[in-house]
């Protein structure tokens, strides 16, 4: 079974419509997400052209600012630093990679816990640890989301996650073990790693290289996630890090990239700026 991220994140984007409709006339405005994007790298020009269509299926106001590769680190703070003080905004995003004269864990540090709509802000990760109300990282969250709706069990099962990046790996190992699965996190350097990955029933990728998960490295009737967003080296396509043609048929359930994992993170993207909004109002009341 294929299972799309597409369908799921367009009935889920259709009910918040609904919801974030009924705010002006309770709240007296929409939530509003203010995106930050540094440069002209493609991949990242595409997540945030997303996004900005996302918002404006679900009526939620955005803000997409481009700021030349040339900023400073002090001048993305400040910029940062005067949104985080502007009430008119709900959620702020900084589209991630950035320059490399640009410290990524200054800038997520900067964004006030309030508005981290990623969930990447050290406290709201340490809350999701010490399992306390947080914000959760999208894409984490859309392939918990994507389980359940493919009527996936996750307790109990042996998931293997493979990837330990802030973003994805450590996060969603974090969800699987709330979720009463027994975890382990494998990477690319992991001894004999086909034999790690074989053992799971549940298989998470997040890597960042295509074909990187081979057809002996999945055992029949796993269930596979590809996070992977990659471009074939041979066709130039979109792919993912899960050799798709060669895996399907083995797999009970697997994501197609695109059109798996990827809408569900910018689905949860705008669920997590109507959680930072609603708090927000619901506080100043
Ligand atoms: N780059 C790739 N994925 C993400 C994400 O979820 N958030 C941000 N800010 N940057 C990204």
């Amino acid at each position: 079974m294929i299972i799309s991220g597409k369908e799921l994140s367009a009935k889920l984007k259709a009910e918040m419509a609904e919801q974030v409709a009924t705010f002006p006339a309770k709240y007296g405005r929409v939530p509003h997400l203010v995106v930050i994007l540094v440069g002209e790298d493609p991949g990242s020009v595409s997540y945030v052209t997303g996004k900005a269509k996302a918002c404006e299926v679900t009526g939620i106001r955005n803000t997409t600012i481009r700021k030349p590769v040339s900023i400073t680190q002090g001048e993305l703070l400040s910029l940062i630093e005067e949104l985080n003080k502007d009430d008119s905004v709900d959620g702020i995003l900084v589209q991630l990679p950035l320059p490399r004269h640009i410290s990524e864990s200054k800038v997520i540090e900067t964004i006030c816990k309030e508005k981290d709509v990623d969930g990447f802000h050290p406290l709201n990760v340490a809350a999701l640890w010490q399992k306390q109300p947080c914000t959760v990282a999208c894409t984490p969250k859309g392939i918990i989301r994507l389980l359940k709706a493919a009527g996936v069990t996750i307790s109990g099962k042996r998931a293997v996650v493979v990837g330990r990046s802030n973003i994805v790996g450590l996060p969603v190992s974090k969800l699987l073990l709330d979720e009463n699965a027994t975890v382990t996190i494998a990477h690319s350097r992991t001894a004999d790693l086909p034999s790690v990955t074989r053992s799971a029933e549940i298989l998470v990728v997040a890597i960042g290289r295509p074909k990187f998960i081979t057809e002996d490295m999945v055992s029949d009737g796993t269930v596979v996630i590809d996070v992977g967003v990659n471009r074939d080296p041979q066709t130039g396509k979109l792919c993912g890090d899960v050799d798709f043609a060669a895996i399907e048929p083995k797999a009970s359930v697997i994501t197609p990239v695109p059109g798996g994992v990827g809408p569900m993170t910018i689905c949860c993207l705008m669920e997590n700026t109507i959680e930072c909004f609603i708090r927000k109002m619901e506080h100043s009341l």
